[in-house]
């Protein structure tokens, strides 16, 4: 169900958003907050987006999600384009600079645009607050923001 849920929101996403799909190689997607790293997987098998990248804080979710992917390498070589995609950064977001972030992590791609998934309901205003002053500076324009509220 979980699965199928997050399908929905890739399927969605491509409807509402049908321009950031036309270009997919050139999108990075960003999960700020990605927990255990279930959405960036998602992105990363159900799009051609160039990479997938979750940043989290906590240490114990951060392990998870990278002990995840290593169990996925170690299981489906076949798979292995689409997890290359996948990863997840240890940090607090507000100490990334998303601009360098695709710089570095995306350097072939041409006039990079971000996917940015933010699962926000548990956020409080001024962070929200925060968060939306950093990406008017440094995403990318034509990115694109998904948030569960603004
Ligand atoms: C509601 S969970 C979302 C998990 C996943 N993205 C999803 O949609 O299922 C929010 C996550 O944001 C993380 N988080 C909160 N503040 C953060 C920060 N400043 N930098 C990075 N991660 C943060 C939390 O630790 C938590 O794992």
């Amino acid at each position: 169900m979980i699965i199928q849920g997050f399908w929905d929101i890739v399927h969605h996403a491509k409807n509402i958003h049908p321009e950031i799909f036309k270009d997919e190689k050139n999108v990075v997607f960003l999960d700020i907050g990605s927990g255990r790293g279930l959405v960036p997987l998602m992105f990363a098998f159900y799009t051609k987006f160039s990479k997938a990248i979750g940043v989290e804080i906590v240490e114990t979710c951060h392990k998870e999600a990278t002990d995840g992917r290593k169990e996925l390498v170690a299981k489906y070589p076949q798979y292995k384009k689409e997890i290359s995609k996948i990863e997840y950064i240890l940090e607090d977001v507000f100490k990334i600079n998303f601009k360098d972030l695709v710089k570095q992590k995306a350097p072939s791609t041409k006039n990079p645009k971000l996917f940015i998934w933010i699962s926000s309901l548990c956020c409080p205003p001024n962070i929200m607050e925060s968060l939306a002053k950093k990406l008017e500076n440094e995403a990318p324009k034509g990115s694109i923001i998904f948030t569960s509220k603004a």
